[in-house]
């Protein structure tokens, strides 16, 4: 991948609603090089794009995600919890993220939100969307179940898979070479300078989230992390910017 990746945390999530087709477009007017974002299925089997497995913080609806069709959640205000000048946004499906970037360069971190609900066939669905789209070189799978990341490198080897993890985990690309993962993405606290290395001689990345803070940004970017999940890309655009 090259570069460090500014990964919009929900899109640009501090001034658009998070997980919105509004919140997409305006990271990639900031500067975002990549794009992060949250899966779950509808009822349908659909994927959609959401954070919560209930739509109650974000959406007009009630209830589970997984208990609603997608023509249900598409029914929805997924903007005026945020403002009601978002009143017309959608919960996005995968497709409709994919379509906007895929004639750029932006990379995709897909995290498949199966801790909670074990979605079934969900990291098949998202495979093949993706290879559809022909961004397997572009997207990185993540998720906190780890048999659900071991498996999409079973079925993908081809798709970069990210582990997801809150801890000072010893020697993390240990772990991560036994579930064949291609990068870390730890909670930010969870990042030390000698890690970064020890991960780099393995051949394993770092995408640290989520980072708002400008210095915490700076710390990481000198331990040498590979990308950065925020929600302030355009913070992490101007650093990123400077450093060139
Ligand atoms: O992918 C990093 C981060 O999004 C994981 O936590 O709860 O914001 O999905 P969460
Ligand atoms: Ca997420």
């Amino acid at each position: 991948m090259g570069k460090v990746i500014n990964f919009a945390h929900r899109g640009s999530s501090q001034i658009c609603p998070e997980n919105t087709m509004a919140a997409f477009k305006k990271a990639l007017e900031q500067g975002a090089t990549g794009i992060e974002t949250d899966v779950q299925l509808t009822s349908d089997g659909q994927m959609v794009l959401i954070h919560d497995e209930t739509l109650e913080r974000t959406t007009s609806g009630t209830g589970w995600v997984k208990d609603h069709t997608l023509q249900e959640l598409k029914s929805l205000d997924a903007g005026s919890k945020f403002d009601s000048a978002f009143q017309n946004e959608r919960i996005p499906l995968l497709d409709e993220l994919l379509e906007l970037v895929k004639d750029s360069g932006t990379i995709v971190n897909i995290e498949l939100k199966n801790g909670v609900i074990l979605y079934e066939g969900l990291e098949q669905k998202v495979i093949e969307r993706v290879r559809a789209f022909n961004m397997s070189d572009r997207v990185v799978i993540s998720s906190f179940n780890h048999y659900s990341l071991f498996l999409c490198k079973k079925l993908a080897p081809e798709i970069r898979t990210g582990i997801l993890y809150m801890e000072g985990l010893y020697e993390p690309w240990e772990y991560a070479r036994t579930l064949q993962a291609d990068a870390l993405h730890a909670y930010h606290y969870a990042v030390l300078p000698e890690f970064v290395a020890g991960a780099k001689a393995s051949g394993k990345a770092y995408h640290p989230f989520t980072v708002n803070d400008v210095k915490e940004m700076e710390r990481l970017l000198q331990a040498g992390v590979d990308g950065i999940i925020t929600d302030y890309p355009d913070k992490l655009a101007a650093l990123l910017a400077a450093k060139v």
